[in-house]
């Protein structure tokens, strides 16, 4: 996932405003945490591009399954230490007054068993008072399979083509990125990229994310897509 071709995902994803996403965050933030810190933790931060923003305001960490993706990270960003971490398992020796976790990331976690375990690592990363933001992944009941979709990213020295059809197998859904790239003076590539996601009922999440210690606020709108947004304030 990602791994051959982190450095494509900024290009394929260049189309959203991670600055517009990162003043809504803060905002979110400034309004409910009610611990005094300012660390802050952005699990399955990719490449970064949050924690590009995130660095002036706050003292910003970054973790992710994949080296590639935080190879990057690290460039991008220099204010930020970044580790790697699968955030099923996470456990970092040190608590925090902010976790992110954006981008529909949550659902790579795929199973209920596995959720659980990571909103109770969030939890547990947390100073009393600190806030966990989490964007989620389309709820079983708005997932539409067969549903055809194509990401496109063109300038003179690269273009790119991504296609894929939306599958379902019982509660994950599976997405076959199929890419075409070609860069200035190089053949035409073809590569695949497969993704499975859990289709996460909404009201079981901020049900698993009460039972995990956490005053849970919903909102029908997320920071970067609209596919809601849960807010967690550490009890
Ligand atoms: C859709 S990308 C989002 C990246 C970034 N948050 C953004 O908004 O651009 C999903 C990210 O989740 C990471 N990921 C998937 N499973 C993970 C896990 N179990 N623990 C930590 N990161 C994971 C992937 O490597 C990838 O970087």
């Amino acid at each position: 996932m990602y791994k051959d071709f982190a450095d494509v995902y900024d290009l394929i994803y260049s189309f959203i405003d991670y600055k517009k996403a990162c003043k809504k965050l803060s905002k979110l933030i400034k309004k409910y945490k009610k611990s005094s810190g300012i660390e802050l933790l952005d699990v399955a931060c990719g490449t970064g591009s949050h924690l590009f923003y995130l660095q002036n305001e706050f003292i910003c960490s970054g973790t992710d399954i994949n080296t590639e993706m935080l190879n990057i990270a690290g460039e991008k960003v220099e204010n930020a230490t970044f580790i790697h971490s699968d955030m099923i398992n996470m456990d970092l020796k040190k608590k925090f007054d902010i976790i992110t976790c954006l981008f529909s990331s949550i659902g790579y976690v795929k199973t209920y068993e596995n959720l659980k375990k990571t909103i109770e690592n969030f939890s547990n990363h947390l100073n009393p008072g600190g806030v966990v933001i989490i964007e989620p992944w389309i709820s079983k009941s708005d997932y539409q399979p067969g549903r055809p979709s194509m990401n496109t990213y063109d300038n003179d020295n690269i273009k790119i083509a991504r296609l894929n059809t939306a599958k379902l197998n019982d509660n994950l859904s599976i997405m076959e990125m199929h890419y075409l790239m070609v860069k200035k003076d190089e053949d035409v590539q073809y590569f695949k990229d497969c993704h499975e996601l859990g289709l996460f009922d909404h009201e079981e999440t901020i049900q698993i994310m009460k039972d995990s210690d956490l005053e849970v606020i919903s909102f029908q709108k997320g920071v970067m897509v609209d596919r809601g947004l849960f807010l967690g304030i550490k009890k």
